[in-house]
């Protein structure tokens, strides 16, 4: 037994890493090793043998156990020692010319549809990624239980025990920034708020973070006819394609009434997809004229004031755009794919100068 100890502790302490240790605890320990199998011999053995036997073995492999574990974790440590002394990275040094970094998709289709839609006269507006479930709900007048908040898959954030501040989650939409804004500019009002927004889903055409752009226009002569121009003009500077076709499919959201989801022209061919030709439909967004509730959660007057919203999905028009197949790569920071997909940084979009060149 001590030639077993000391020829697998000295193998122990000179194994060079995981592997070779593994190897060493299959043939020590694994169910065919070489302790195991003194082990089972114990059967055998008359009733004293076993009884000075039996321990020794169980101790042997308790040692051997232990000696396996000890010298993993040594590994382990060398193995991080090592990555700390070689990765490591002088923040000051000035960039290579030769690798720039890129503008993401997501930020490039954000800064193409801000410059799109401030030629319309809209104002960028922003709010928080955790909002109350107030200003994502109720003031949207979605009420407790009503269907479209178990719909919306809401992330709830944690809350301890005697925390009396209203429940907070990570927004479902860009629609809280209506509340937000009509509370804090009144009417009218003409503005984007584009921004990051989570629901827990995961496959080819969702992940749990994502993006989108909300729209509302309120004064005291609005109609579904100026939603209609807006975004006609907004998708043909968009995709680059005069004229690009609309449809309007009556929908429901709380918020809105009427409401409609909008699609625009597009046609298949060979398995490729290309905007604005052909005679199929792809659903970009969903719209409205804003709920009377919804104005006044806002602190705005429904009787004198009226408007439209709209609510689309960055990363959608993004992919439909570049021709981008799976959203999960967005998120991936694949450095390939972002070298592939990026946009220079000093090519701002501007309706003059070409949005994407
Ligand atoms: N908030 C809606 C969604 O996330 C979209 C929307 C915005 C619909 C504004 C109508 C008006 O699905």
């Amino acid at each position: 037994m001590d030639d077993l100890k000391n020829k697998y502790l000295a193998e122990i302490a000179e194994a060079a890493d995981e592997s070779a240790l593994e190897a060493i605890r299959l043939a020590a320990v694994g169910k065919k090793g070489e302790v195991s199998l003194k082990m089972r011999e114990l059967g055998k053995m008359t009733p004293e043998e076993r009884q000075t036997a039996g321990p020794k073995l169980n101790a042997l492999k308790d040692e051997i156990n232990s000696a396996l574990a000890a010298r993993k974790a040594a590994l382990g440590d060398a193995a991080l020692e090592e990555r700390l002394r070689t990765e490591w990275l002088d923040v000051s040094l000035p960039s290579r010319p030769g690798r720039q970094g890129t503008l993401h998709p997501i930020a490039q289709v954000t800064e193409e549809v801000t410059a799109i839609f401030a030629e319309m006269g809209f104002a960028v507006a922003e709010g928080p990624r955790i909002d109350t479930d107030w200003y994502n709900f109720d003031a949207l007048n979605i009420p407790a239980h009503h269907p479209a908040r178990a719909e919306m898959d809401t992330f709830y954030m944690h809350r301890a025990e005697g925390d009396n501040r209203p429940p907070h989650v990570l927004r479902t939409h860009t629609s809280p920034v209506q509340i937000r804004t009509m509370e804090a500019k009144g009417a009218p009002l003409r503005i984007i708020c584009p921004g990051g927004v989570y629901r827990a889903d995961y496959d080819q055409t969702h992940t749990p973070m994502f993006h989108q752009i909300e729209g509302l226009a309120i004064d005291t002569d609005i109609s579904m006819a100026n939603l209609k121009w807006v975004l006609e003009e907004f998708f043909s500077a968009f995709f680059e394609i005069d004229g690009i076709k609309t449809r309007f499919r009556a929908s429901h959201f709380p918020f809105t009434e009427p409401s409609a989801e909008v699609d625009i022209q597009c046609s298949w061919v060979d398995g490729q997809l290309r905007i604005g030709e052909g005679d199929d439909w792809m659903e970009v967004l969903g719209s409205g004229m804003v709920h009377p509730k919804v104005l006044k959660a806002g602190g705005v007057d429904p009787e004198k004031y009226q408007g439209f919203a709209f609510g689309m999905g960055i990363d959608r028009i993004a992919m439909l755009k570049y021709g981008i197949p799976d959203l999960r790569a967005f998120f991936d920071s694949d450095l390939r794919w972002l070298r592939h997909y990026g946009f220079s940084a000093l090519d701002v979009p501007t309706l003059r100068a070409g949005l994407s060149r």
